[in-house]
C-alpha cells in the first residue's frame, strides 16, 4: 500500500516480486519520504491534475514494467473511463469497492494467464498418457532405454520425463512447429505479448537459423541489404542463399583490443545517400545490424531506425538480438531494444506532433539539403509516409532459461501480410521436420519466466555485474593487473554525446546513466564485461583456458588480450565471490613471481605486456567485391553479388590454392592479377570474416592473418593456403559481367 505516485513508481521499479498494481484514484504526487535520485528522474512530470492522475500513473508503471497486470479502482464515471483509448493499459477497470471478489479473482486469473505455458503443460500432461508408438523415435516413452542392459544409464542420467515428453507425433495435442494452430501458436502468441511484438516464431536451431529466415523471407535475389560486415556469419549466409547484394559497413574499429564497436549511424545514412545519389535507393530493402554487439554495444535503435526512415520511409530493419533478448524486461534497456524502440515510434507516429515535427524540419533544411547537412542533422521522418518494418532475433538460450538453440523470431511489420506466406516458405525451409519438444517447451517456459520474474532477474544480472565491476576496479591486487573496460574505453566520446564515461565513474547514479541510455549513439550493456588480461601477460585464449581448467568458470568469448565475462538471470553472489577470489588468486601469483623472480622475470613479463597490448595488428577493413562478382552494383557503393562469388568455389578447376608464407602472395598483390577469396574466413577470435566470397584481397588481410596468432580460422586451410578464383575463372566472368553491363546499360 502506497499514497503516492513517487512511492507507486518507486515499488514498482524496487520490488520484483510485484505481479498485480491495484490503483485507487485519490493519491499525491510527491512521496513524504526524501528520495533525491527519484526526484531526479521524475522531475520531468508534470504536475497531476486529479481528473487524469490514475491515468498517468497507469501509462508510467506500463512504461517501466510492462508485464505487470494494472486494475482501477474509480470512484466517478467509469463507463466514460472505460471508453477512453488511454485506458487500454488497464487490464480491469473497477466501480469503488464494490467487487473487490471479483478484483480478486482478476488479479489472480491475470498472474494465471501469464503462468499458464500452454504447450509445456500440455506436453507434462502428454506424458503422464499410456501410449503405444508405432512411430519412428524408439526413444520415446523410453522403454528401450530402460530395458536396456548396455544404455540404462542414459535413462538414469536424464529421468524417466524426458522420454515419457518425447514424441515424433503432432498427435494428443502437441501441435506441429511446422504449421502451428494449436498451443504452439498459442505460445507464441504469449511470448509476442511479452516481447511486444505482433507476431513471434519460435526456432529451435538457434539464431543462426532465424537470422536466415529472416533473410530468406523479406529479400529477394538482387536485393541491396546494408549490413555490419562485422555480424554473425548467419547473415552472410543468408545473403548467399537469399542471392541479396550485401552493402558492407564497417564498424569502429577497437584496435587496442582487437575488436570491433557497432557501425556509426552516419556511416549508414552515407550508404544510403549514396545509392540516392545513383538513384538506386529503390534496390535497398534492408538495414541489418547487430544490437547488442558480441562485446556490448548497444545501438540507439530508435535513432538509427527513424534516420533511416527520414531517407527511405519503407525500409526493413532486421536487429540481431542474440545476445539481447533480456534487455525487454529492464526498463532501462528496454527503449534500446528492437522492439521497444519500434513501439516507441509507433506510438509517435500516431501523434499529431511528429507531422509538425517532421514539417518544421523539412522547411528548415529546404528542397535539396547537401549530404553534409542530412548526415549532421538527427533527422525526423515523415510519420505519414513510415511503413514501420521491423524484425527482431533474439537467441533466448544465451539469456534465458531455454534450452540450448532456443531462439526467437519477432515483427512488428505493418505489411506482415505481404510477406507471411514467405515466412511459411522460410519455416519449411530451415525447420526440421523433427523439432524438438523439449526446446519448444523450454521457449514457452522462458516466456513465463520472464513475464513473472524478468524484471527481478535481470536487474539481479547487472547489479552482479556491477559487483564484479566494482571488485576488479578496487581491489588493489586485482586492478594491479587487471581492469575491466568502461564505456570510456569502448564507445569513443563522439559518440557518447551525453559525456558519461562509466557505470562505476564516481558521481554516477541511474540518472546519469539512463541519460547515456537516452542520448548517446551506442551504450555499453552493463551485463557484458570486457576484463583485459593483456596486462597480466595472458592472451585471451590463455587465460580463457586457465580460467576454466583451473577454476571451473567459463568465459563467453575471448580476443587478443581479453576475456568476455557474461553475466545473467543464473548468476548468483556466491558465483561473484568465486570469481573475485580467482582474480585474486591469479594476481596474487603474477605478483610472488614478479617480487622472486628478479629482473629477468620481469623483463620477460613487460615484453610479454607490451607484445600483446601494442603489438597488436590493425583491423583490415572490407576491401571490396571483385569486378567480376559486382552484379550492377553502382559507382559509389560497395555491394556485390556475394552469391556468385561463394558458387565460385564450386568449380574446382576454376580455383587455386597459395600459402598465407608464399611469397608469391605478395607479388600477386604488387602486380597482380588480384587476389579474390572464393570462400569466407572467419578467425576466432575475433570471429568477424576477414574475407567473403569474391572479396578482393588487400595487402591489410594478408598483414592482419599473417599477424593472427590464433588457432581455429574458419575456411581455411594453413597446409594448402588460402582458396583463390583463378585469374582465367576471373577473366571469363569479367567478361560476361560487361555484356551483362552493357546489356542493361543498352535496355535502360
Ligand atoms: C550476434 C550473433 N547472432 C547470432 C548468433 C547465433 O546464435 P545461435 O547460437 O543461437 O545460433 C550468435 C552466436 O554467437 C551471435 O553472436
Amino acid at each position: 500500500m502506497v499514497g503516492s505516485f513517487e512511492d507507486a513508481f518507486c515499488a514498482a521499479m524496487l520490488n520484483p516480486d510485484l505481479a498485480a498494481v491495484v490503483i485507487n484514484e485519490g493519491f499525491l504526487q510527491q512521496s513524504r519520504h526524501d528520495a533525491p535520485v527519484l526526484r531526479t528522474l521524475t522531475s520531468s512530470i508534470e504536475p497531476l491534475e486529479a481528473a487524469d492522475s490514475a491515468l498517468r500513473l497507469a501509462h508510467t508503471l506500463k512504461r517501466v514494467r510492462p508485464e505487470l497486470d494494472l486494475y482501477l479502482m474509480s470512484n466517478r464515471n467509469v463507463e466514460e473511463l472505460a471508453g477512453n483509448p488511454e485506458a487500454d493499459v488497464l487490464r480491469r477497470i473497477f466501480y469503488s469497492v464494490e467487487e473487490l471478489l471479483e478484483l480478486h479473482l482478476a488479479i489472480l486469473e491475470g498472474v494465471q494467464d501469464r503462468f499458464e505455458t500452454p504447450f509445456f503443460d500440455n506436453l507434462k500432461k502428454y506424458a503422464q498418457r499410456p501410449i503405444g508408438t508405432f512411430h519412428a523415435l524408439p526413444i520415446a516413452r523410453g522403454k528401450s532405454v530402460f530395458k536396456s542392459d548396455w544404455i540404462r544409464d542414459m535413462g538414469e542420467f536424464y529421468g524417466t520425463n524426458l522420454f515419457l515428453a518425447e514424441s515424433s507425433a503432432t498427435t494428443g495435442g502437441l501441435d506441429s512447429l511446422l504449421e502451428p494452430t494449436g498451443n504452439i501458436k498459442r505460445a507464441q502468441d504469449k511470448a509476442a505479448r511479452a516481447f511486444g511484438a505482433d507476431h513471434v516464431f519460435f526456432v529451435t536451431n538457434g539464431t543462426s537459423t532465424s537470422n536466415k529466415m529472416a533473410v530468406q523471407a523479406l529479400i529477394s535475389p538482387g536485393d541491396i541489404v546494408i549490413v555490419d560486415r562485422n555480424c554473425h556469419k548467419s547473415h552472410h549466409y543468408g545473403m548467399v542463399l537469399a542471392g541479396a547484394q550485401p552493402l558492407y559497413v564497417e564498424a569502429f574499429p577497437m584496435t587496442e583490443y582487437s575488436m570491433y564497436g557497432a557501425v556509426p549511424l552516419k556511416t549508414i545514412k552515407q550508404a544510403l545517400l549514396n545509392l540516392k545519389a545513383e538513384n538506386r535507393l529503390h534496390r535497398v530493402k534492408m538495414v541489418d545490424l547487430t544490437n547488442c554487439t558480441f562485446d556490448g554495444h548497444i545501438y540507439n535503435t530508435r535513432r538509427v531506425m527513424e534516420e533511416c526512415l527520414a531517407i527511405k520511409p519503407d525500409l526493413i530493419f532486421l536487429w540481431d538480438e542474440a545476445w539481447f533478448g533480456f534487455a525487454r524486461f529492464s526498463p532501462f534497456l528496454r527503449p534500446r531494444t528492437a522492439m521497444g524502440a519500434a513501439n516507441d515510434i509507433e506510438a509517435w507516429i500516431h501523434v499529431p506532433k511528429s507531422v509538425q515535427a517532421h514539417e518544421k524540419q523539412r522547411t528548415e533544411l529546404g528542397n535539396n539539403p547537401s549530404d553534409e547537412v542530412l548526415l549532421k542533422t538527427r533527422l525526423i521522418p515523415d510519420p505519414r509516409e513510415v511503413r514501420l518494418r521491423v524484425y527482431q532475433t533474439n537467441s533466448t538460450h544465451k539469456s534465458m532459461s531455454a534450452l540450448r538453440q532456443g531462439s526467437m523470431l519477432f515483427v512488428k511489420d505493418v505489411d506482415f501480410h505481404t510477406v507471411e506466406a514467405q515466412f511459411h516458405e522460410a519455416v519449411f525451409t530451415h525447420a526440421s521436420t523433427s523439432p524438438n519438444q523439449q526446446l519448444i517447451a523450454s521457449l514457452d517456459v522462458a516466456r513465463r519466466q520472464m513475464e513473472l520474474e524478468g524484471f527481478g532477474l535481470v536487474a539481479n544480472a547487472m547489479e552482479g555485474a556491477f559487483a564484479i565491476r566494482q571488485a576488479v576496479a578496487s581491489n588493489p591486487l586485482i586492478s594491479k593487473y587487471f581492469s575491466i573496460l568502461g564505456a570510456d574505453k569502448m564507445v569513443p566520446a563522439e559518440y557518447r554525446e551525453s559525456g558519461f564515461v562509466d557505470f562505476l565513474a564516481p558521481g554516477g547514479n541511474w540518472v546519469v546513466a539512463r541519460r547515456s541510455l537516452q542520448e548517446d549513439e551506442f551504450c555499453l550493456d552493463p551485463t557484458r564485461m570486457t576484463l583485459v588480461c593483456g596486462t597480466a601477460g595472458f592472451d585471451g585464449t590463455q587465460f580463457k583456458g586457465i580460467l576454466a581448467n583451473r577454476y571451473g568458470i567459463q568465459v563467453n568469448k575471448t580476443s587478443r588480450n581479453s576475456v568476455l565475462f557474461q553475466s545473467n538471470i543464473n548468476n548468483t553472489r556466491s558465483d561473484v565471490a568465486h570469481l573475485i577470489r580467482v582474480l585474486v588468486e591469479i594476481s596474487g601469483e603474477i605478483d610472488r613471481g614478479l617480487s622472486q623472480g628478479g629482473a629477468n622475470a620481469r623483463k620477460t613479463f613487460d615484453a610479454r605486456v607490451k607484445s600483446l597490448m601494442t603489438d597488436v595488428p590493425d583491423l583490415p577493413n572490407f576491401s571490396r567485391f571483385h569486378d567480376g562478382f559486382r552484379g550492377d552494383a553502382g559507382e559509389k557503393t560497395n555491394e556485390g553479388d556475394i552469391r556468385s562469388g561463394f558458387y565460385a568455389a564450386y568449380d574446382a578447376e576454376g580455383c587455386e590454392h597459395i600459402r598465407l608464407a608464399d611469397a608469391e602472395i605478395d607479388r600477386r598483390l604488387k602486380s597482380g592479377p588480384e587476389l579474390v577469396s572464393a570462400n569466407f574466413v572467419i578467425p576466432y577470435p575475433p570471429g568477424f570474416p576477414i574475407m567473403v566470397p569474391g572479396q578482393v584481397i588487400t595487402q591489410e588481410t594478408i598483414d592482419f592473418m599473417r599477424k593472427l596468432d590464433v588457432k581455429e580460422i574458419h575456411g581455411y586451410d594453413a597446409t594448402e593456403g588460402l582458396k583463390l578464383v583463378c585469374a582465367e575463372a576471373l577473366a571469363k566472368l569479367g567478361d560476361s559481367h560487361s555484356r551483362t553491363h552493357g546489356i542493361k546499360a543498352a535496355a535502360e
